[in-house]
């Protein structure tokens, strides 16, 4: 079997490029499921129930979150109601949604995990922990674990952890796609998918805008930018039988705003 992973897809734009390029891409690669981090993809920021619909319009099987996942509260009851629309797992179960899911392919299931890291981040349970704990319950072979993490080092730390026993781990969060994609006993890996939306940006937001922190330190208001977007993400090739990573490919292209 074929999925597609699609990094942070970030704002309108973001939602836009998705909905135009994602149904291209999936027949591009004879993908059978896609999964979209979509953390990012209201305007402003965090996930909106608006832009979790979008995002499942696009082509999206199953929607990953991060450390933005409740920044909107219309997006909490459909948390409650869509159990293909995740959080990350390790921020409990005192908030709404789930961090797991397993979705029915016919002859064989994909459990889709989402785990946040803890290193420069909000430190909420330990996701290699609760890691171990999840697999104890998921019945699918082919299972592709989001990492929404910082630092590269945590990201390589599960990557090798849990290596061998899931399909895939694909790191989120950086929106700059990395270049060490590798299989790692059978486990496809990479360190950043990167990120869907504007390329004239800093990570999706106005450059000035950062730049002027950057230089000034006074606290600015965050505007996504406009124009062109890249849309970035991994194809991951898997027997389903095994669950196995059979190869893993990086992607990034372009959409053209028009208007
Ligand atoms: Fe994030």
């Amino acid at each position: 079997m074929k999925a597609v992973f699609i990094g942070d897809v970030v704002g309108n734009l973001g939602c836009e490029a998705l909905a135009a390029l994602l149904p291209q891409i999936k027949r591009e690669y004879g993908a059978d499921i896609a999964v979209v981090n979509g953390e990012n993809s209201a305007e402003g920021n965090g996930i909106d129930a608006r832009s979790a619909e979008a995002i499942f319009a696009a082509g999206a099987d199953v929607i990953t979150g991060g450390n933005h996942s409740f920044r909107k509260h219309s997006v909490e009851e459909m948390y409650e109601r869509c159990n293909t629309l995740l959080r990350p797992a390790n921020f409990g179960e005192d908030v709404p949604g789930n961090g797991v899911c397993e979705v029915d392919m016919g002859a064989y299931s994909v459990a889709v995990v989402n785990l946040i890291g803890t290193a420069f981040m909000t430190p909420v349970d330990n996701p290699f922990k609760c890691a171990e704990d999840i697999l104890k319950t998921i019945i699918s072979r082919v299972i592709i674990v989001d990492f929404h993490a910082e630092a590269t080092s945590e990201k390589r730390a599960m990557g090798f952890f849990l290596s061998g026993k899931v399909s895939a781990v694909i790191g989120t969060h950086t929106h700059v796609q990395t270049a060490d994609e590798q299989i790692i006993d059978g486990t496809a890996y990479l360190t950043d998918a990167g990120m869907t939306g504007p390329r004239d940006s800093i990570l999706g937001v106005e450059k000035n805008v950062i730049i002027e922190k950057f230089r000034t330190y006074y606290p600015k208001r965050h505007v996504y930018a406009d124009g062109d977007a890249d849309i970035c993400g991994t194809v991951l090739e898997i027997d389903q039988k095994s669950g196995r990573a059979l190869s893993i490919e990086r992607f990034c292209k372009t959409y053209k705003k028009t208007k």
